[in-house]
């Protein structure tokens, strides 16, 4: 038999590899994704992974479909999980486990595996997609089975077989990093009356830091999808890169939070998003111009959902189908360009324009216009407000 390992080359992923020969006498398929993470994650990542004893490694390139089947929908939802986490680490999950089933199909593979620990959110957004797509297979999450519990135990393993690695005994951070995020939990973050120390940050400068003149950037949209920076026209993964670019120079997109893990416990992150935190900023102005009040309150409600759909690992599922249907139906009004400032740690915007603009000038304006009446309001109000004037008059009379 033979098991897939979503394998990163880290130190965790390393040891899985013989664990899973010894425990399970199988054959470990390594399958790595490139969702965007950079480089010096993935060089070396196939030889590292025969040297631990991997028969083969796919290492598959994800990164367009992942800006854009998940995370342009997402973004058309409006999701932010508890008010401020952009979900980056949750929205590469089903991509991940995703094309991690299909390597197990080519391969003719009877289980899937993971280093996901027990305790957190990614066991249960893989182990979710696999059952979605292949209940058929085995599922082995290793960190659930075996009593290694530090990282010392971890190399100790290695070393007594032999299995080279370049990883220490002290690495303070646990960092996923993609595409559109890198979040950053444990060490001193664990406590959250500790500030973040200035190391925590990878991705971009401190606010303080950064230029002290700011740069605007114009973000182009066609029914909800970004098509252009500063009128270049860009994939949706180049487009991110770009921003990712421009946005990190002015220290924009790091939050520092407290979360509701669906296993039930707190957890304290630090998240730094800085191109997605110009794009969704972006995006909401521009549905702003284009979808009415009913409109906007019930896609606000949809993002609500969706948030705690895609952080809790249920892309797979019939609701999620309905939810990215229902927001993209608003997105086609979403067309049009925005310019957003960015400056020290901060992106507002500043310029917003759409061919399908609901704004009038000629409506808003406090002179006199015809579709608006001003004597129409009274009757307006009147009706509006008619429950409480009945319900203020029975008071009365008690
Ligand atoms: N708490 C975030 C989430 O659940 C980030 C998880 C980071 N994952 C990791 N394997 N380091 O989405
Ligand atoms: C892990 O536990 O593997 C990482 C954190 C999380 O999944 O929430």
């Amino acid at each position: 038999n033979k098991v897939v390992l979503a394998y990163s080359g880290g130190l965790d992923t390393s040891a899985i590899i013989p664990w899973l020969k010894e425990n399970y006498g199988c054959e470990v398929v390594a399958f790595a994704a490139d969702v965007g993470q950079g480089d010096e994650e993935l060089e070396g990542l196939h030889d590292k992974a025969i040297a631990s004893g991997a028969s083969e490694c796919h290492i598959v390139d994800l990164k367009e479909e992942f800006v854009k089947d998940y995370i342009y929908p997402t973004i058309k939802t409006g999701a932010v999980y508890e008010g401020e986490y952009l979900l980056g680490t949750s929205m590469a999950r089903p991509v991940i486990a995703k094309a991690q089933v299909e390597v197990a199909r080519k391969v003719g593979a009877d289980a899937l595996s993971h280093g996901c620990t027990g305790k957190g959110n990614d066991q249960v957004r893989f182990e979710s997609t696999f059952s979605a797509l292949a209940p058929e297979l085995t599922v082995i999450a290793p960190w659930r089975e075996w009593d290694m519990v530090s990282r010392e135990d971890l190399l100790d393993y290695l070393a007594q077989r032999d299995i080279p690695t370049s990883a220490s005994a002290t690495k303070i951070y646990s960092r996923d990093a993609n595409a559109w995020h890198i979040s950053h939990e444990g060490g001193e973050l664990e406590d959250p009356w500790q500030e973040p120390s200035k190391q925590v940050w990878t991705m971009t400068v401190a606010p303080e830091d950064a230029p002290d003149e700011p740069q605007r950037v114009t973000l182009s949209f066609d029914k909800g999808e970004l098509t252009h920076v500063n009128d270049e026209a860009l994939s949706p993964y180049q487009a991110l890169v770009t921003l990712n670019k421009l946005a990190a120079a002015h220290g924009v997109g790091r939050i520092d939070i407290v979360e509701n893990r669906l296993v039930g416990m707190k957890s304290r992150g630090c998240y730094e998003t800085p191109g997605g935190t110009v794009l969704m900023k972006a995006y909401k102005a521009l549905e702003t111009m284009v979808l009415d009040k009913a409109a906007l309150k019930y896609r606000e409600q949809i993002g609500l959902e969706f948030s705690h759909v895609m952080y809790d690992g249920r892309w797979f599922t019939a609701l999620n189908d309905a939810l990215l249907a229902g927001a993209d139906a608003f997105a086609q009004k979403v067309t049009g360009d925005i310019v957003v400032k960015l400056y020290k740690g901060t992106a507002t915007v500043t310029q917003r324009r759409s061919p399908n603009s609901l704004y009038s000038e000629d409506f808003a304006t406090f002179g006199a216009d015809d579709v608006y009446d001003q004597k129409h309001a009274e009757g307006f109000i009147r009706l509006f407000s008619l429950s409480s004037r009945i319900a203020a008059l029975k008071d009365q009379q008690k």
